[in-house]
Parts: structure tokens; sequence; C-alpha cells
């Protein structure tokens, strides 16, 4: 019923992916499939709400009434059969402002704040930018398969400057979904080394394959004490361009040091289209991303076969979550300047450094399959046919 074969002309849109080609890569002509939104039309019953909206003349100050926080709880229960009150919720202008809220409101200039690297690369300027310490834990990979390094994690938790913890949760870039076994173990030493957890669960209505999201807050009631869930439609409902999340705690503590410091910078209004965007989206999508769910699951399916035929010799795992193939070019033996240069200049294609993800994504690549199939062959053919021999 949804066309996800349809190319969509995204130029004159202002838009970051394509419009910041020539200063990202230095080439305008590159297929960009980098920054981490869709180039699917969202889905039309959202469509239709924004244009009604949009039609009015008038886009004063905008509230947001009891629907918003209501559209969450019924979504958190039909998704991750996650019951919550609606007074643990807060609105917020985007995910990573949040987390640099929450930065703020929980803890001091020179404060330790963990991350398990390679990971999105906002995760390490939010602590940095703020004046807290970085902690940069590495996923290790066991069987092809990236997992935690509970035990470096632990002497990490256990520094007394340790505060917090922000877990990616699934993983960007690595696209795991974590088992309940592992957050359990990770919860275990947080809570013992009295080090918060600031769950970032953004990508958890993107799960393929019937596979399971364990939001951290559910695991018992300590975690849900312990933790600020992050959580919006953009990435699921390719609304991005909405600024619209939420926070989740049942700790009315943490909730107020997160809504604090929003009051604080003023941020809190939001905007004319969020609430409209959030509850059409909630309300009216469900339809829409059973379709793209097959969808991105068989542009996955298509990549893991092309490149096991074509160009063997890159490595991807098959990941449980997210829309984004982290791609390894070692045995390309090539600098990470030079794989760039390769894929951007002789190639044409626009992928994410990996090592912006930290040092563990050197030889990597991360590709974003949310694209017509026939625009993501056209970039596999690109770079088979340039392949250094
Ligand atoms: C893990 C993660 N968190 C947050 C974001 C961005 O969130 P927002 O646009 O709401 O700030 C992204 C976008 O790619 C992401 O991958």
């Amino acid at each position: 019923m949804y066309d996800f074969d349809r190319i969509i002309d995204r130029s004159e849109t202002n838009t970051y992916k394509f419009d910041l080609r020539k200063s990202y890569f230095g080439e305008e002509d590159v297929i960009p499939l980098w920054v981490a939104d869709m180039d699917f039309a969202a889905a039309p019953e959202i469509h239709a709400e924004i244009q009604k909206r949009a039609a009015h003349e008038i886009f004063g100050y905008t509230i947001r009434k009891d629907d918003f926080n209501e559209a969450i709880k019924d979504w958190c229960e039909y998704k991750h059969a996650w019951k919550i009150q609606t007074d643990c919720i807060e609105y917020s202008p985007g995910v990573v402002p949040a987390l640099a809220f929450s930065i703020l409101g929980l803890t001091e200039p020179g404060d330790g704040v963990i991350i398990n690297t390679p990971v999105y690369p906002p995760f390490h300027s939010v602590v940095t930018s703020n004046g807290r310490e970085l902690i940069k834990n590495s996923l290790i990979q066991e069987n092809g398969k990236y997992v935690f390094d509970f035990d470096s994690f632990e002497q990490e938790a256990a520094k007394p400057s340790t505060k917090l913890f922000i877990l990616c949760n699934p993983h960007n870039p690595v696209g795991r979904a974590w088992t309940k076994e592992e957050l359990l173990k990770i919860h275990e030493i947080c809570i013992k080394h009295n080090v918060v957890v600031l769950a970032d669960e953004i990508h958890s209505d993107l799960v393929w394959w019937g596979k399971q999201h364990n939001a951290f807050a559910l695991l018992n009631d300590e975690a849900a004490a312990n933790s600020l869930t992050f959580m919006a439609p953009s990435k699921t409902f390719n609304i991005a361009g909405f600024n619209t999340s939420y926070v989740i705690s049942s700790n009315p503590k943490l909730l107020a040091a997160y809504r604090n410091t929003q009051n604080r910078l003023q941020v809190h209004l939001g905007h004319v289209f969020s609430s409209l965007a959030l509850t059409s989206a909630y309300n009216l999508g469900r339809p829409w991303l059973k379709e793209l769910t097959t969808y991105i699951e068989d542009n996955i399916q298509f990549v893991d076969s092309f490149l096991k035929s074509n160009l063997p010799e890159i490595q991807m795992q098959i990941p449980d979550a997210t829309y984004l193939l982290w791609l390894n070019f070692a045995e390309w033996n090539m600098s990470q300047k030079e794989l760039k240069d390769h894929l951007v200049k002789k190639a044409k294609v626009g992928l994410n450094d990996g090592m912006t993800f930290g040092a563990e994504g050197k030889g990597y690549m991360r590709l974003n399959v949310a694209s017509p199939r026939s625009i993501l062959h056209e970039a596999l053919e690109r770079i088979v046919a340039t392949k250094p021999v």
C-alpha cells in the first residue's frame, strides 16, 4: 500500500543529508547514504494532519494538550508492552538536547560520563562540550558479535567521579538490541556504583525479524528508578525535522532534575507542529511502520547478499535493529583517509566515516539503508566498479 521504491527529490528542502554533501564530503555528487533519516515519504496519514494545520494562517505559540502524553503512553504499551503513567513523561526538543539537559542537571563540571564506543558521535560531544569527563568504554567483538566488556565497564563505573552512563539501546552503529541479561549486568554495576543510566532508546521501534527491544526501565523497579529513558517518533516515522521527543522516568527526582534544566534554558515550549507530529505518528502511523519494517529488512538482506556475491571482503553483521549497517573495509588495507577518499572521489558514495564513532571505527564505514532499493543498488554497483585491485 505504501510505496517505498519511489524516488523523491529532496533538493531545495534544506536537507542535512543532501545539502551538506559539499561541506562533509568535499563533493556534491555523491549518493548520500549517511545521516540517519530516511529517503521515504512519511506516512500519508501524518502528512495529511500536518497539511491540515499548515492550511491555517496563524502559527502562534502552541501548547501540548493531554493527547501528547496519552499518545506516548499508548505507543509504549502497544510497541514495547511498557505501561507508563503519563506523569512520568516530559517533552523534549530532541534526544541529543535532552541528553545535554540531563548531563547539566545531574552532574557537575569534571564528573565522568561513560559511553560505549564506537557510538553515535554526539554522545562524545554532548559530554565534552558540557565540560564533563568523557569515559570511553569500548564494546568488544566475540564470535563476530559486539558485546559489552563488563569488567572494564565496572572499573570505569567504580571511579568516584563517574556519575552517568549513556546507554545506546539499540546501539548505533553496531545494531545490537541488547538482551535482558546484558542489560541486567549493566544495571547491577551501575546501581552498585551509584551511576545513573541515561537510556537512549530512539531506535527501539526499528527492531527487525521479530527480535525484541528490551527497554532498560522495564528490567525491574530499581532500574526504572535509576534511569531516564529517551524516545521519539523521529527515527521511526522519518519526522526528525520536527525536533520532538520525550523523556520517561518513574523517579520524580531524576525527572525534576531534567525538567528544571530544560525550563532554566527556556526550551520547554516546543513548536507549532510538535504535538501534532507525535500524536499523528503514534496514533495513525502503525500500518505504515509495519510495511516499512518489511522493506528495511529486505534492504538489509539485499545489501548482505550483494556484498557476499560481489564484495565478499567487506564484512557486515546483520543488525538486530536500526537501518544503519556497520561495514568493515579492513581487507582493503587502506588508511582511513584513503578509504574515505576512495569512496567519495572514485565510487561517489557518501557514507559516515567509522572513526567519527570512536577509534574502534578504523576501517569501518556506516551505510544507511533507509533508501529506495534502486538507490542502494546503484551505490553498491559504484563500489564494485571502482573496487581497488
Ligand atoms: C542514538 C541516537 N540518539 C539520538 C539521535 C538524534 O536524536 P535527536 O535528533 O532527537 O536529537 C540519533 C540520530 O541518529 C541517534 O542515532
